[in-house]
């Protein structure tokens, strides 16, 4: 199956009210091990990449190794730019391959917003690519963009008409979910995902995903999150397992770089196994 379109993997979880794992991934081991996972569950997936990592690869060079990667693997895969708030960058992205973008652009105004996010659809459709919209901001930082000060949500009217009038493929509604760690057990307003989407037919992407309870999870899904966003799960996941085994390789004095790949491999794949499950993501790949 090659890398399909972010649109077609997401109607179809929310057909079928389940979500699809939508991993940040940093680099090509990670990449890998993710794209494993999906595998052997036999489930779509979507790999998101930031804008910090972008940068940090130059766009070529990161699309050509996750597209090598996910290429020839026979599960459908789709490539997506994480909150991006700078128009050239959303533009480069779609120009080299991205399957989709998250415009994120909630610290304009609302109208400035709307008017700015037509036009990302309408670049986005030129490569047969989709966006996702966002107007409320998600509170916490995340490599390097956002802020830790609750953000302010609109009314539901509001977020309907910029979903109908931007056309845009998926929104990522604030609803008391956080990027990070949670300090404490979130309240969701769950009731506000059922909403959206009974006025607008367009899945929502759950950002914040690490941390949230099994049923929170299995309750918003239902609701109607088709995409559910996972990126400090895979950074903790992938930096403690190298870090566990280097202690022990410092204590043995053996130093051997594949059987720490390995060990950091095994560590990602669980997690987004796990993650993959939860979400009712097995057996979907088509
Ligand atoms: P976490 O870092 O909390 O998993 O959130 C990921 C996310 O929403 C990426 O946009």
């Amino acid at each position: 199956m090659p890398v399909v379109p972010t649109k077609e993997i997401l109607d179809r979880a929310l057909d079928g009210r389940y979500a699809v794992a939508a991993i940040n991934v940093v680099n090509d081991l990670t990449t890998e091990a993710v794209l494993a996972a999906a595998v052997e569950e036999a489930a779509p997936v979507i790999l998101q990449t930031s804008v910090k990592t972008v940068r940090m690869y130059g766009r070529d060079q990161l699309i050509g190794l996750i597209r090598g990667l996910a290429e020839p693997v026979p599960v459908p895969v789709a490539v997506h730019l994480d909150h991006c708030p700078d128009r050239a960058v959303i533009f480069d992205c779609l120009a080299g391959g991205w399957n989709s973008v998250l415009f994120d652009a909630h610290r304009l105004d609302v109208a400035e917003n709307l008017r700015q996010t037509v036009e990302v659809v309408a670049e986005a459709r030129r490569y047969g690519a989709h966006v996702e919209g966002e107007i409320e901001g998600i509170q916490g930082v995340e490599d390097g963009l956002g802020s830790d000060a609750a953000p302010v949500v609109q009314s539901l009217e509001v977020a309907v008409d910029f979903i109908r009038r931007t056309g845009v493929d998926c929104f990522a509604p604030a609803i008391g979910n956080a990027h990070g760690r949670y300090k404490a057990a979130p309240t969701l307003d769950h009731q506000r995902v059922s909403d959206l989407v009974a006025a607008t037919g367009v899945p929502m992407a759950l950002h914040g995903g690490t941390g949230l309870s099994d049923e929170q999870f299995t309750d918003l899904i239902a609701r109607g999150c088709a995409k559910v966003n996972i990126s400090t799960a895979l950074k903790e996941t992938y930096m403690r397992s190298s870090l566990e085994f280097l202690r022990d390789a410092e204590a043995r004095d053996r130093w051997d770089p594949p059987s720490l790949f390995t060990h950091q491999r095994t560590a990602v794949m669980e997690m987004a196994r796990r993650h993959i499950r939860l979400f009712g993501g097995s057996g979907r790949a088509w």
